[in-house]
């Protein structure tokens, strides 16, 4: 038995001498990276974890108690179907790719490099989170969900060992070694070096930056090259409960809040201890345009040939009638002389706006729920998105000033309207002031209002995360 046995996986490790030397060498990497950067403090706790264990619709996941280090971060790709043919761009109709083909092997390389890097990325912004947890619920759901971005990252190394020899060897590596943050070695996407260190930035970070990741995982999984497409259609599974962590979790901060408005005196929840809608909606605004930039450049050559080559397609390109997306057009606004001009571009070149409309539509979704809360406890505040264009520094409309409403202004005028729009340094320290543990089974902070039920098969006051016995 190697000691590869412990690891679950189906691509039949266990014969694949080249690719296990490969991962063992890089095994030990990783797990000196999850000690120095992975969560700060309770590694020796019991956790209640889900582990994936199969791609079995029903019973893929195992819940138990775990010490993380001891995660089993396994490798597993939906089943092949062999006779798979490539659905959209110029390759459409040829058979899914099995190998990287040589032409491809530059592109196909970054487009993993690039999301392998979000992983880790996460990860480091969050390390010192589990101090301040609302509750061992959401302690647990914040472990859970770093565990399984080491997973990711472990399913995209895979891809790099397997596939790409010894460049993919390196960029493993290198995986590593950048850092959150780190001037001298950042992560590679600019919201992935943003501080998530505090609660209400971790439930936007999974609501909003993750959701990014779901839609970049969504197009990934159309893609010709196999391996990434049956690699990232796996990773969705997991990253369903990763969204549902943000999106419930503002949900239960915004409930909380208009439960407190109505004690609160003269309705000021910050003086009854509860984070006030206002300060809810500039955290939307500023997470919300921050994310929204990753979908890329509006009109972007790159877009273009990742759809060419067939290597990454739009969300369900699978039910899409025109596959080749050669002869449409797509309306985008620009800024002409300080006034926006509706130019049309080839669709090809919009395909980031075309999936930023997918994301864009999902979060208005989630911002509706979120005000039937507000409704329910009576209060009468909307929350909402801010326009596209607010607040952008990548695209087309980088180095202009836009309202929330996507108007044009002066840089005068934003600088005017940033602190009713973003986050104020006032602001940031209330919610840091807030964020003091709870660590009882079964209570939760006050500024958060407790699930409607547990997870992973236990209620709401189940003792999630265990201390080492004394
Ligand atoms: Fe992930
Ligand atoms: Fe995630």
């Amino acid at each position: 038995m190697s000691r590869f046995s412990s690891i679950p996986n189906n691509v039949d490790l266990e014969s694949d001498k080249r690719l296990q030397r490969a991962l063992e060498q890089w095994q030990p990497d990783f797990l000196s990276w999850w000690t120095e950067m992975g969560p700060d403090g309770f590694q020796q706790h019991d956790v209640w974890l889900r582990t994936a264990i199969s791609v079995e619709p029903n019973g893929w996941a195992h819940y138990d108690y775990v010490k993380m280090p001891d995660y089993r971060w396994g490798i597993f790709l939906v089943p092949q179907d062999k006779d798979r043919k490539i659905h959209f761009g110029d390759n459409i109709g040829r058979p899914a790719w099995n190998e990287v083909p040589g032409e491809l092997r530059g592109t196909l390389r970054r487009i993993i490099v690039t999301q392998a890097d979000t992983e880790p990325a996460s990860v480091e912004q969050q390390r010192a989170l589990g101090h301040t947890a609302p509750s061992l619920y959401d302690m647990r759901n914040l472990f859970q969900v770093n565990v399984e971005e080491g997973r990711h990252l472990w399913a995209m190394v895979h891809l790099l060992h397997q596939y790409f020899g010894r460049d993919g060897r390196e960029e493993a590596e290198e995986l590593l070694q950048r850092r959150s943050g780190n001037p001298d070695k950042p992560r590679i996407l600019r919201t992935f070096n943003e501080r998530t260190d505090d609660w209400l930035s971790f439930f936007m970070f999974t609501m909003f930056t993750d959701r990014d990741g779901k839609y970049q995982l969504a197009a990934l999984a159309q893609s010709g090259f196999d391996p990434l497409a049956r690699a990232t259609q796996f990773m969705l599974t997991e990253e369903a409960f990763h969204l549902f962590v943000g999106e419930t979790g503002i949900e239960r901060v915004v409930r909380r809040s208009a439960q407190l408005e109505k004690s609160a005196p003269a309705g000021d929840v910050r003086k009854v201890g509860g984070i006030d809608l206002p300060t809810i909606q500039k955290y939307i605004n500023f997470w919300f345009s921050s994310s929204v930039e990753l979908f890329g450049g509006e009109v972007s050559s790159n877009a273009a040939e990742y759809f060419a080559t067939s290597l990454k397609g739009r969300y369900r390109e699978d039910q899409k009638s025109d596959n080749l997306a050669l002869d449409a057009a797509y309306d985008i606004d620009v800024l002409e002389a300080g006034r926006l001009v509706r130019q049309q571009v080839p669709l090809r070149n919009a395909m980031n706006e075309v999936l930023r409309d997918e994301y864009v539509a999902d979060c208005e979704r989630a911002v509706r729920r979120w005000n039937k809360a507000i409704a329910e406890e009576g209060g009468t505040f909307e929350l909402r998105l801010p326009h596209r264009r607010f607040n952008r520094s990548m695209g087309i409309y980088s180095g202009h000033r836009f309202d929330v409403d996507g108007n044009p202004i002066s840089d005068e005028q934003f600088e005017a309207g940033r602190d009713g729009w973003l986050p104020s340094e006032a602001d940031r320290e209330h919610v840091r002031s807030l964020m003091t543990p709870v660590h009882e089974p079964g209570k939760y902070a006050n500024w958060i209002a407790p699930p409607n039920k547990g997870v992973g098969g236990q209620g709401v006051d189940f003792e999630y995360v265990r201390g080492p016995a004394a």
